[in-house]
């Protein structure tokens, strides 16, 4: 393991290389204990750099076998060569000299999951952001791009298919069992993008024929026996490349384009050029092993490392500060992709709920940074909501400050301009400046600053003048290090919705520049002015989720109910049934907590049964409009002194009176929703299923656990099957039911590891107490493992996330089998560890008790001698 050695990088300290290396070509003989790897880097001294400069390369815990210079033996005082450098100290006088360097290494032993490692018997590799100097020595950054040429030689029968980037070019024979395979990738590169596969595994092959006629060879790489559960992921691979054409106007660029799905990956997927890897999880499903959920995201996130080939590896990041440049770009893409293929409304609210499930209390806790930070000591650290999902928010804004079509025009202003290059943010908002004529300068601020900016609201109208007025008044909380803040340009969708529920027009506003809908606030204050406004309107803010902020409106419950009930736009309808009942859980775990019992209005507990029948919405909408808040959803919004176990009572509770108040209506649009004929994945489909989950969950509260029971035994997909599971050990932990359906699934799925993630995460999130000693037997299980991080996700994750009252025992005992979890994790994988301690990130926000008890935990982590940098940064960030 590296340990940390404190070392902060600095944006403003980015530096150009002296050295550059245009091409390189590599050489691996692979055996899982001995891999020889032959680099050979030309390398080029910049025409300003001076001749004497050394050069520098990285390098991670390598073993350096040899080192030549232009071909002969480098002398013994020409380098200094350690396990994490090899410095050229005396580099020779020529512009151009050639580096080969040995290296070898042990796969096997690799259980980091980064640089070159065997996962179930297939060599495979991760290089973001910093694994090929786990591999060879080399100037490993985003703004050195080589030319690559990869030979690949193995054992024929432990390796039949040796792949790379690029294309192929040669393959053969070697004699004695072994063969190679060349590959060659004329797209300059950085290290980050390299792969290399090898191993037993089946193609799964197709064709895509490009907008100008190219065709491109496809193949899905899965083992043997799994090839017909990628049928769907490259059914959306198809779609996703026609779409990048359709909608940006990119084409794909090489003769073949390869995934391969491998079981251990320490993140979802990897978008190296023309050999995307994949955690298998994103690749692999059917109707009877993968839920919707799984069937969407594998949508996605084929789309999403697909988007990469252009944002993100034609035109790459000058250094990893600018990773939003490549990540939340590439997000906007595949969030617009599965808008497009799905429902938009729909697809929306569920990038809403993530980011504020995710990215609001990162912004609002001890790990808070801006889109584009300024420093950091593990860049594997920064792999975040904040840089994804915020990332992403910030491009929407773009695109709604300049209109479709400027944005449209900035974006390929930017393809044009940047294609072969590794640039900056700065860039980015340049070619939008430049395609619309606007000043970006205030909205840069979105990249620079941390932290959820607050709109507080209200409004008056005065009948008589037909005057509105909506004062509004922008704060930014302070951060880490920022503790104040500029003022930013925040473009607020809104609406004056009229007694008959349309919206209203006006005459004129005032008081801030107002254009298609949305108010552009650049001040602290602003008052709008709309004349022409006759009666009330009610208004509705921040539509379609214009902006990543929160909100608070002074509105009586009565306008919010309207707007649940006849808002045109339909995020906003969602948001406003969202805050009634949030409010009521809030309000609910206050009386909890003061000994009382909890009470709900009779007009909030009728709404739900009112949408379930309400055929004019899609059934994935009414799903969404009907699941209440989550746990840290509430606690979020509570902010401080947080009692997880009040909560957790005051949702039951609203849970099971909503259930009651519906229960007839509920059990109809249950049992007509049930489906008839095959299985299908698409949106509609999955919509209806949804709705009748969600429903089974209220008539489970109401009723008891014979209809999960019945729905679990009759379904005949994943969806319906594993939302039953979860019915019944989430409200009947304890029944005959329960303990009969986990049985029934542990035994259908014993041999498919990915499906049984599915069955530690329902016994991980069984709320209450006794919890955490489940899951410490669940450790036992021979399915789990915790060198895999979808085993240690699954059920160590879902606990430590998603588990509210388990995890936040009162005793602390959540807390110290997390930490001590951690620990156990960070002896080979620092990355999965430093995640998993990611969960005590909100420890000062609950209540005193549990507070000691986190802290205590945390202290117990820092107070190790040896931690990986990795873990070291996040636990003394977490503790600051
Ligand atoms: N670039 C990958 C993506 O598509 C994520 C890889 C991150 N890997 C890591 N070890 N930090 O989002
Ligand atoms: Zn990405």
């Amino acid at each position: 393991m590296r340990t940390d050695t404190g070392q902060v990088f600095r944006l403003e300290d980015y530096r150009a290389s002296d050295y550059r290396i245009p091409e390189l070509e590599m050489t691996f003989r692979l055996t899982a204990e001995e891999t020889r790897v032959t680099a050979r880097l030309q390398v080029e001294r910049r025409a300003d750099a001076t001749p004497q400069t050394p050069l520098l390369l990285d390098g991670d815990g390598l073993v350096l076998e040899a080192l030549e210079i232009d071909g002969a033996p480098a002398a013994p005082d020409a380098y200094e060569a350690t396990p994490d450098s090899l410095k050229i100290t005396r580099p020779p006088q020529r512009e151009r000299f050639t580096l080969t360097i040995v290296t070898r290494l042990a796969p096997a032993d690799n259980k980091a999951l980064m640089g070159l490692y065997l996962s179930n018997g297939v060599y495979c590799t991760q290089c973001e952001a910093e694994g090929f100097r786990r591999i060879t020595y080399f100037l490993d950054r985003p703004d050195i791009l080589s030319v690559y040429r990869v030979r690949i030689e193995a054992r024929r029968e432990e390796a039949p298919l040796l792949l790379s980037n690029g294309n192929p070019v040669e393959s053969g024979d070697l004699g004695e069992g072994w063969h190679y395979a060349v590959w060659h990738d004329p797209f300059p590169k950085p290290s980050y993008l390299f792969a290399l596969v090898a191993g037993d595994l089946s193609a799964v092959r197709d064709r895509f024929v490009t907008a100008s006629g190219r065709t491109v060879a496809l193949a899905i790489y899965v083992e043997h026996g799994k090839e017909e559960r990628a049928a769907y992921a490259m059914d959306a691979l198809k779609r996703a490349m026609r779409w990048d054409e359709e909608r940006f106007g990119r084409e794909y660029d090489l003769n073949v384009f390869n995934i391969v799905a491998v079981s251990d990956f320490n993140m979802g997927a990897m978008e190296n050029k023309g050999l995307n890897i994949f955690n298998d999880k994103y690749v692999l499903a059917d109707p009877d092993t993968a839920t919707d959920t799984d069937f969407a995201n594998i949508e996605a996130i084929i789309a999403h490392e697909y988007f990469h080939n252009w944002t993100g590896n034609r035109i790459t990041c000058r250094d990893w500060f600018q990773l939003c440049l490549k990540e939340g770009l590439t997000v906007f893409r595949d969030h617009e992709f599965s808008a497009d293929q799905r429902s938009r409304p729909v697809k929306r609210i569920a990038e809403v709920r993530t980011l504020r499930a995710h990215q609001f209390p990162e912004d609002q806790g001890p790990l808070a940074h801006p889109v584009r930070p300024r420093r950091y000591r593990e860049i594997n650290n920064f792999y975040t909501a904040t840089v994804y999902e915020k990332g992403s928010e910030v491009v929407r804004m773009i695109r709604t400050v300049l209109g479709e079509d400027a944005f449209r025009a900035g974006m390929d202003l930017y393809f044009d301009r940047h294609d072969g290059q590794a640039v900056t943010i700065e860039d980015f908002l340049a070619c939008f400046e430049e395609a619309s004529g606007k000043d970006l300068a205030q909205f840069a601020l979105w990249y620079h600053q941390a932290g959820t900016p607050h709109l507080a609201v209200s409004t008056r109208h005065d009948a008589e003048s037909g005057e509105f007025v909506m004062d509004i008044e922008q704060s930014v909380p302070p951060t880490p290090s920022e503790a104040r803040k500029r003022l930013m340009h925040i473009p607020l969708a809104f609406g004056l919705v009229g007694p008959d529920g349309r919206d209203m027009t006006y005459q004129s506003a005032e008081g801030a520049e107002v254009e298609d809908g949305v108010i552009h606030l650049r001040k602290r204050r602003h008052s709008v002015r709309f004349t022409g406004v006759r009666a009330r309107p009610v208004v509705s803010l921040n539509r379609g989720f214009s902006a990543p902020v929160t909100l608070s409106v002074e509105q009586p419950r009565s306008d919010r109910l309207f707007l649940a009930r006849h808002d045109s736009d339909l995020f906003s309808r969602w948001e406003a049934l969202n805050t009634l009942f949030t409010e009521a859980a809030i309000e609910a775990a206050a009386r909890i907590r003061g000994g009382k019992a909890a009470e709900f209005e009779a007009d909030l507990l009728s709404m739900p049964a009112e949408i379930a029948a309400d055929e004019s919405l899609e059934a994935a909408y009414r799903a969404l409009a009907l699941t209440l808040p989550g746990e840290s959803d509430v606690a979020r919004e509570m902010g401080t002194n947080i009692d997880p176990d009040a909560i957790a009572a005051a949702r039951d509770a609203l849970r099971t009176a909503i259930g009651r108040q519906g229960q007839a209506t509920f059990a109809e649009i249950h049992a007509a929703l049930q489906q008839h004929g095959r299985f299908s994945p698409d949106a509609e489909s999955a919509g209806r299923r949804a709705l009748r989950n969600v429903l089974l969950d209220y008539l489970a509260a109401a009723g008891g656990p014979e209809l999960a029971a019945r729905q679990f035994q009759a379904a005949d997909n994943m969806t319906e099957r594993a939302a039953a599971l979860a019915v019944l050990a989430h409200q009947f932990p304890e029944s005959e039911q329960t303990r009969a359906a986990l049985a029934a699934f542990e035994a259908r799925y014993r041999d498919n590891p990915l499906v049984l993630d599915k069955w530690f995460t329902v016994q991980a999130t069984v709320p209450g107490q006794g919890t955490v000693d489940r899951v410490r037997a669940l450790m036992a299980h021979p399915a789990f493992s915790l060198t895999n991080p979808n085993r240690v996700r699954a059920l160590i994750g879902a606990f430590a996330s998603f588990n509210q009252t388990g995890f936040h025992r009162a005793d602390g005992e959540g807390y110290r089998f997390v930490a001590d979890t951690v620990l156990a994790v960070e002896a080979h994988n620092p990355q999965v560890a430093a995640r998993l301690a990611v969960s005590f990130r909100a420890w000062r926000s609950l209540e005193p008790g549990r507070r000691e008890e986190a802290r205590k935990a945390l202290a117990a982590i820092a107070g190790q001698k040896q931690l990986s940098r990795d873990l070291r940064d996040i636990v003394e960030r977490t503790l600051a």
